[in-house]
């Protein structure tokens, strides 16, 4: 079965809305995980009078979606159009929109209710230049009164240290199996999804804790095939199942070689690439889901990890991968010695 959400009429609605958008968190309460940065916000929810802040962490853990709530709680539906400016990386943000747009929006003049600021939401922060980011710094001094400024980022080093320092900042990590599985469950009700246990676990195991990766995933797996179970999440994801990776790192633990290699064959045959196995086999193995004595799981990692850096290097070649497999039997032969 395939599922269909679109209108028959062709004009677009909310059912055709992608399921990240339509399950944006519009409120604090929704975010889940990064409980002590939510808190943070939240308190200056309350009190108003918001400094200018960085929140800087991994892709799809929630730092657009946290600014948006937190200008929403702040200003009230109605004012949030007037007095919120949003610029992301697809605007175009060198020194001349700084220069123009944010200032002339910092000049604006617009009601607001006592102890609250308009607020410039800067997304993906640090794609901006340098030079965009140095006219910046008097323009956050100068209307400091009137506007405030919220910042998000993947990488907080790549914010000039002057904007640093006017800025409050406000970490985001990874989230959890737990927390991404809490909200999936409620898009799994919501949509009436078909699930296996091992899909939604598939699901978590791939977005390794980016929320916008596993809610794209569950929509292209049911959309796809009509029930998320852990092989088409797998098909949808484009990873080796990492049962047959475990099945590799389970020859090399008996070291033999041969049958490790039959498996590896196999994979690349159904048109992986060495990257996508090597990730795998990275995860697979600091996962701890083969048992191996302890020596040689840190040896694997150091092995892997090696290799990794050769194939990301461009190395990308499949005799890399025999020769890991190769060192990897060897670890555990020499052991035994
Ligand atoms: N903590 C969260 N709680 C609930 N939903 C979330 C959370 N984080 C992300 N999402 C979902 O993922 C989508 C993308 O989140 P968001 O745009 O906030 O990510 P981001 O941290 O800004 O990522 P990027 O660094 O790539 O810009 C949201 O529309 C929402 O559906
Ligand atoms: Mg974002």
């Amino acid at each position: 079965m395939i599922a269909s959400n679109s209108s028959s009429s062709g004009v677009p609605t909310e059912m055709d809305r992608p399921w990240v958008e339509r399950y944006r968190p519009i409120d604090m309460d929704d975010i889940v995980g990064n409980e002590e940065a939510v808190m943070r916000l939240r308190v200056i929810a309350e009190e108003g009078n918001m400094p200018n802040l960085i929140l800087s962490g991994p892709p799809g853990t929630g730092k657009t979606t946290s600014i948006m709530c937190l200008a929403r709680s702040l200003l009230g539906k109605e004012v949030y159009k007037e007095a919120v400016l949003e610029l992301n990386a697809s605007d175009e943000r060198t020194l001349d929109v700084v220069r123009n747009k944010i200032k002339q929006f910092a000049q604006k003049k617009v009601n607001l209710p006592p102890n609250r600021h308009k607020i410039v939401i800067l997304d993906e922060a640090d794609s901006m230049t340098s030079a965009a980011q140095q006219a910046m710094r008097r323009i956050m001094e100068i209307y400091s009164s009137t506007t405030r400024f919220a910042l998000a980022c993947n990488d907080s080093s790549k914010i000039i240290e002057p904007i640093q320092s006017r800025c409050a900042l406000v970490r985001y990590k990874r989230l959890t199996d737990a927390e991404l599985l809490t909200r999936l469950i409620v898009i799994c009700e919501l949509e009436h999804v078909q699930k296996t246990e091992d899909g939604l676990e598939s699901i978590l195991y791939t977005s390794d804790g980016d929320m916008r990766n596993a809610i794209n995933s569950l929509q292209a797996t049911y959309q796809g095939f009509g029930i998320v179970n852990a092989t088409n999440v797998f098909k949808v994801c484009d990873q080796p199942h990492p049962v047959a990776i475990q099945t590799i790192i389970g020859s090399c633990i008996q070291g033999d070689l041969m049958s490790s290699q039959k498996e590896l064959t196999k994979l690349m045959g159904e048109g992986y690439s060495s990257q996508d196995v090597i990730s795998t086999l990275s995860k697979v193995v600091r996962s701890g889901a083969v048992q191996m004595p302890e020596y040689a799981q840190l040896q694997f990692i150091k092995e892997i990890g090696d290799c990794h850096l050769r194939i990301s290097d461009g190395v990308d070649t499949p005799l890399q991968l025999t020769a890991l497999l190769a060192r990897l039997c060897k670890i555990i032969i020499t052991s035994k010695k």
